[in-house]
């Protein structure tokens, strides 16, 4: 929100009659006239097949299985005896943005990789950045979709998070790579709010489910900028 379209994702495909293929609904401009079709097959199976490849490196056992209705957080896998790798032993289960959008599209069961042996489970996974009081930053969790580098740039006009390396070895950085308290981050949480995994944690929350009853606007005193922020309350 409050960002130019970026079209990264490529999760919102649709049909535009008269136009080639399929378009991406968030940079296209609307115009009189205009007949736009999000729900027939082939645009349902493009952003299923588009999402699969979002899914590649991430934890997903539980995003594509056919038991997941019946698992609510804390419970304990009844699949197989493998239980890392699941949104059930995951800080952001049942607040995640890629569980939601796996909801939406319509992942049950879709896992054209069935038998194949997948990278995500064979490496051994890269640190977790736990050194500071505020922020945790656990990149095996990471689809990539830079949203952070974004909100710090673009809103916070901060720059504290990069996308560095290229191809297979793309990752976030913060800073030239190192610690997340050695970059020039002001912990403002920017990167956290907009994070649709459990890569970017607010660290004295991180397993507290969220007990947000409202959200009430204000003015960061942070900084002389002054920006406008919410603050989320629990019984006033
Ligand atoms: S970040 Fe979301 S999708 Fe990924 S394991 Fe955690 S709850 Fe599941
Ligand atoms: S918490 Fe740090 S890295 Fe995240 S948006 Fe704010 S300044 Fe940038
Ligand atoms: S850290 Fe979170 S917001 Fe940033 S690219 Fe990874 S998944 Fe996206
Ligand atoms: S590409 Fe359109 S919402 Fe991501």
């Amino acid at each position: 929100e409050g960002l130019p379209p970026y079209g990264g994702c490529r999760m919102c495909l649709v049909e535009i009659e008269g136009a080639p293929g399929l378009q991406l609904a968030c940079t296209s401009r609307v115009s009189d006239g205009m007949i736009v079709r999000t729900g027939t097959p082939e645009v349902v199976a493009a952003r299923r097949a588009v999402l699969s490849l979002i899914l590649a490196n991430h934890s997903d056992r539980c995003l594509t299985c056919h038991r997941v209705v019946h698992c609510r957080p804390g419970d304990t896998c009844l699949r197989d005896n493998l239980v890392t790798h699941r949104c059930v032993t995951c800080s952001k289960d049942y607040r995640c943005d890629l569980q939601l959008a796996c909801y939406m599209v319509g992942m049950k069961g879709y896992e054209p990789w069935l038998d194949e042996l997948r990278t995500y489970y064979l490496t051994e996974p890269p640190p977790g950045d736990r050194a500071n009081p505020f922020l945790e930053f656990d990149p095996q969790m990471c689809i990539l979709c830079t949203r952070c580098v974004r909100a710090c740039d673009e809103i916070r006009h901060t720059g504290a998070i990069t996308l560095a390396d290229r191809g297979w070895e793309t990752h976030i950085a913060f800073g030239p790579g190192g610690a997340v308290h050695e970059s020039n981050c002001d912990f403002c949480g920017a990167c956290i709010n907009v994070c649709p995994t459990a890569t970017l944690m607010e660290k004295p929350n991180k397993w507290a489910a969220s007990q947000i009853e409202d959200w009430v606007p204000t003015a960061c005193a942070y900084c002389s900028v002054g920006c406008t922020i919410s603050l989320g309350v629990k019984k006033g």
